[in-house]
């Protein structure tokens, strides 16, 4: 009997709940001929966030998409406004590169109190506050631990254990460059020779990877090794290494993320040592997961990427995967 009292109370404190507290996961899209997307990128501002914008242009009509792209230039303010004005304009679906892991939160939230599904490409939001399901639909994009993890492993490979290494790490706050470091950082950390001696932020840019790359050579001038959490930085620090009268690829290796046009170039001419690839191509994918969703499919919180590997053995080979 004060078993059957007590089942009572809790079932009335249940219904007692506010109707906001009943949590029914991420917006769902309905199925239609054709849809007004959104896609906030967060600047176009280097060859990997071109192709990116490219690749979703490219397949907007064929997927029935009306398309609305707008450019945050660099700043997570300006993409929670973009993706505000997305939510004005009552897009069915946006399409989100999170610029930074926990400014971009609260656009995600928007979005989904506004009823509109929200796909996040190639950067992640913060997972202890944002979930894949709940949130938003889900997170389609690489493993970036794994990257830096197959970017520290050739080093060390190519070095016999043995290197004196300066990081350029990406944009401060961002999911690559917090993942790059960790599974990078992770594999060095058990090698005993090998020795991170400098870490700084040069912002995913080829200049600023260049003007920090400068600094940290002068600072540190028994430097051995180069890990850029991306491309654009790794050319910026062969320029450095060469107005410092360096050789890059003999004197210093240098080992990146992303497989561009001009890492696959610096490669083949003995510059660079190795790039882990990081697809910039979204659109074909975000599209059949947008048409799965819309169908009722359970989607999977991380919709993984795999990534090639490129060094002297394929880069010339493999010259028509760059961007
Ligand atoms: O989020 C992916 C990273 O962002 C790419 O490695 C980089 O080139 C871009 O700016």
């Amino acid at each position: 009997m004060r078993f059957q009292r007590s089942l009572l109370s809790l079932a009335l404190a249940a219904c007692a709940l506010p109707v906001w507290a009943a949590d029914t996961g991420a917006p769902k899209l309905p199925q239609k001929a054709s849809y007004k997307v959104g896609f906030a990128q967060a600047e176009n501002n280097n060859p990997w966030r071109i192709a990116e914008t490219k690749s979703m242009q490219d397949i907007a009509q064929s997927c029935g998409w009306q398309l609305v792209v707008t450019d945050a230039g660099g700043s997570a303010a300006k993409q929670v406004a973009d993706v505000d004005s997305m939510i004005a304009q009552k897009v069915d679906l946006i399409v989100l590169p999170p610029r930074e892991e926990k400014p971009l939160i609260p656009a995600v939230m928007k979005a989904k109190k506004a009823g509109i599904p929200v796909i996040l490409v190639d950067r992640n939001v913060d997972q202890k506050v944002a979930k894949a399901g709940r949130d938003y639909v889900t997170f389609i994009g690489s493993d970036f631990v794994d990257q830096g993890r197959r970017a520290a492993e050739w080093l060390v490979k190519a070095t016999n254990g043995k290197a004196t290494i300066i990081e350029l790490e990406g944009t401060t706050g961002s999911s690559p460059a917090n993942d790059r470091k960790k599974g990078f950082d992770q594999v060095i950390a058990k090698n005993p020779g090998m020795k991170i001696v400098a870490s700084q932020s040069g912002d995913f840019a080829r200049d600023k990877g260049r003007q920090v790359a400068q600094s940290l050579l002068q600072a540190h001038p028994n430097t051995t090794a180069i890990y850029a959490h991306n491309d654009e930085m790794a050319v910026g620090a062969i320029t450095a290494l060469e107005a410092a009268g360096k050789k890059p690829g003999k004197d210093v290796l240098v080992v990146s993320i992303d497989g561009t046009k001009d890492a696959l170039t610096a490669i083949a001419a003995g510059k660079m040592g190795a790039t882990v690839q990081s697809s910039p191509f979204f659109g074909p994918i975000a599209c059949k997961t947008a048409q799965r969703y819309a169908k009722g499919e359970a989607i999977e919180p991380w919709v993984k990427v795999e990534d090639k590997f490129y060094d002297a053995s394929n880069a010339q080979a493999s010259m028509a995967d760059g961007y």
